[in-house]
């Protein structure tokens, strides 16, 4: 397949105030970061999460980190401990750090020390819907968000749900951080559209890193 891309440099774009697109930056980790995500499965594998409300949950998900994003009747919690196998969730693989931390270094966030790792697989039709991250007790600390696999549009907005939205393909490498004024900005992903990818088949990859405890001041 002739793929223009495959020798170029990433490059960024600046998305909204603290937020950046830093294109491709993952892409030559691809390969390495896709066995871990498979490594972490086979311990706390995927699943699909209802919602408070009772809705199932098109996005397939697990985690890695000392605490994993998790729903139950109540809400919405960071758990230490993965509620289908009742173990903790699978440490986070050392590609994933090192990638997050050469990403938060690249977007202006070189303090940033993630604790949780939320693995999302979308299927066609899969998708999330606008929803600020804001389960974190410290939002001094950004996101840092990898998408590997099929391309999906990704929706970002501002601090009201009604902001206008801007709408951007995310593609095999990508990366996406926000923190200090967008961090609280809502976001979500449309509906994976059907297609077949060299490496994730056909599935698209997200993973999100988090900081889930309330870190020292520095
Ligand atoms: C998320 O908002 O947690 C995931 C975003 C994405 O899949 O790109
Ligand atoms: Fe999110």
């Amino acid at each position: 397949m002739l793929d223009l891309f495959a020798d170029a440099e990433p490059w960024q774009e600046p998305l909204a105030p603290g937020a950046v697109i830093l294109r491709r930056f993952a892409l030559s980790r691809a390969e390495v970061l896709f066995n871990d995500i498979h490594a972490v499965a086979a311990r706390s594998p995927f699943r699909h999460m209802v919602t408070p409300g009772g809705y199932t949950m098109s996005v397939a998900m697990t985690n890695c980190g000392q605490l994993g994003w998790a729903t139950n009747e109540r809400g919405y919690l960071y758990a230490p401990e993965d509620p289908l196998t009742g173990k903790p969730w699978p440490p986070i693989p050392a590609a994933f750090q090192a990638l997050c931390h050469a990403a938060a270094v690249e977007a202006g966030y070189a303090d940033f020390q993630p604790d949780a790792c939320l693995i999302n697989r979308y299927a066609v039709g899969a998708k999330l819907s606008l929803h600020q991250d804001k389960d974190e007790p410290d939002l001094r600390a950004p996101i840092v968000s990898v998408s590997l696999g099929l391309p999906a549009v990704f929706q970002f907005g501002g601090l009201k749900r009604n902001d206008p939205l801007k709408r951007l393909m995310l593609e095999h490498g990508d990366v996406v951080v926000w923190g200090r004024e967008s961090r609280l900005y809502y976001h979500g992903v449309q509906p994976l559209k059907p297609g077949v990818h060299p490496l994730t088949g056909e599935f698209r990859y997200n993973l999100t890193f988090r900081q889930a405890s309330y870190g020292e001041l520095k």
